[in-house]
């Protein structure tokens, strides 16, 4: 059983927490874990050429920008689940988690399946990040196992709220419950 999560925030702060949190919860069960920090790669955005959809049986389902990305692709496609992770950018997902999205375009069709939980946090308000973080996983065919929000505006703030804690634990069963019931 592999979990990967995926930072969708520029720094080290509330969103990482939540995910090392949960990703910790999850790796008790025995499951590997591993959390992908797109702050830490070199992705470039889509370009839109759509080759990895229409150009060809030796394009297809492969991106044509040699980046970070492609270190990437199979780590996404073998893990057995996904956790998505933003901060609230103007009441949406982060630019960085949705750039990654948009480069998954090559993969997206493999994803069918895959359980997926969505984390994000926010200063005062969670707007439609959840929503975003749901719709990409709903058109990727994934399954939505749950969510948790948080509330934190310093980057440490997210790590002193022993409710949330518990919350992400509680997510973190759901989960491995999901992929042990496969
Ligand atoms: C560009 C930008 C836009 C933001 N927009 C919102 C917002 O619409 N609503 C909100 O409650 N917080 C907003 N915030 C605050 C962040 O969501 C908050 O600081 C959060 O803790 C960041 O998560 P992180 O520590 O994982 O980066 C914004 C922050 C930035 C930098």
């Amino acid at each position: 059983m592999k979990v990967v999560g995926i930072c969708g925030s520029p720094r080290k702060g509330n969103t990482e927490w939540m995910l090392r949190k949960l990703l910790e919860e999850v790796a008790k069960s025995g499951a590997d874990t591993e959390l992908v920090l797109l702050r830490e790669l070199a992705i470039k955005g889509c370009d839109g050429c759509l080759s990895c959809d229409i150009g060809g049986a030796e394009r297809k389902g492969r991106c044509r920008i040699q980046d970070d990305m492609q270190r990437i692709y199979p780590k996404l496609l073998e893990a057995d689940a996904w956790a998505l992770g933003t901060p609230v950018y103007f009441e949406l997902l982060s630019g960085m988690l949705k750039n990654f999205m948009d480069r998954t375009c090559p993969i997206w069709p493999k994803l069918e399946g895959k359980p997926v939980v969505g984390l994000a946090v926010a200063e005062e308000g969670i707007g439609k990040a959840i929503e975003n973080l749901k719709t990409y996983s709903s058109l990727c065919g994934m399954q939505w196992v749950g969510w948790v929000t948080a509330l934190a505006k310093t980057p440490k703030q997210a790590s002193r709220d022993k409710e949330l804690e518990k919350r992400l634990e509680r997510l973190a069963g759901k989960l491995v419950n999901t992929l042990k019931a496969r």
